[in-house]
């Protein structure tokens, strides 16, 4: 009895400091990252040139946001799972998975949790 709570404590506060860890990536190479592969053929990003189109939605405070995409809390963690597969995440939605490898991933995320 008494092990199972302490092994149950010890899973609730693993997971609680994983949930407050950042993704770990760099939001500077996260920028160039974004940048170079084409995330502005679609989006507005604040800092970012791009082609001011509306397919997806404005990023403009997206590092705030509750919800990735109306249906993912956001978490750095799911930010990361949603760049890199959005249709596993949302099945049938507009944004393509792009290829993003997991280090890209996790730097692209760190640029889009500074948009607050
Ligand atoms: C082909 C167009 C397209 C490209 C390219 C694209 N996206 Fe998207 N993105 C979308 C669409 C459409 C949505 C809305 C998805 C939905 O709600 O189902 C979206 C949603 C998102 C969301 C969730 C926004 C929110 O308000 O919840 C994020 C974050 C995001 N995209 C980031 C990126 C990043 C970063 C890149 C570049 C690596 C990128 N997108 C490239 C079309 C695109």
């Amino acid at each position: 009895m008494s092990v199972s709570r302490t092994v149950l404590l010890g899973t609730v506060l693993a997971a609680g400091g994983a949930a407050a860890q950042d993704a770990s990536g760099d939001a500077a190479t996260g920028r160039a990252l974004a940048a170079a592969h084409g995330c502005t053929a679609c989006h507005v990003i604040p800092g970012l040139r791009g082609l001011g189109s509306h397919v997806g939605p404005s990023l403009a405070g997206i590092g705030g946001g509750r919800y990735i995409a109306g249906v993912l809390p956001n978490t750095p963690e799911n930010l990361v799972r949603w760049l890199r597969d959005p249709p596993a995440v949302a099945p049938g939605t507009a944004m393509p998975a792009l290829g993003l490898d997991e280090a890209t991933a996790r730097h692209i995320a760190a640029f889009l949790a500074t948009l607050r």
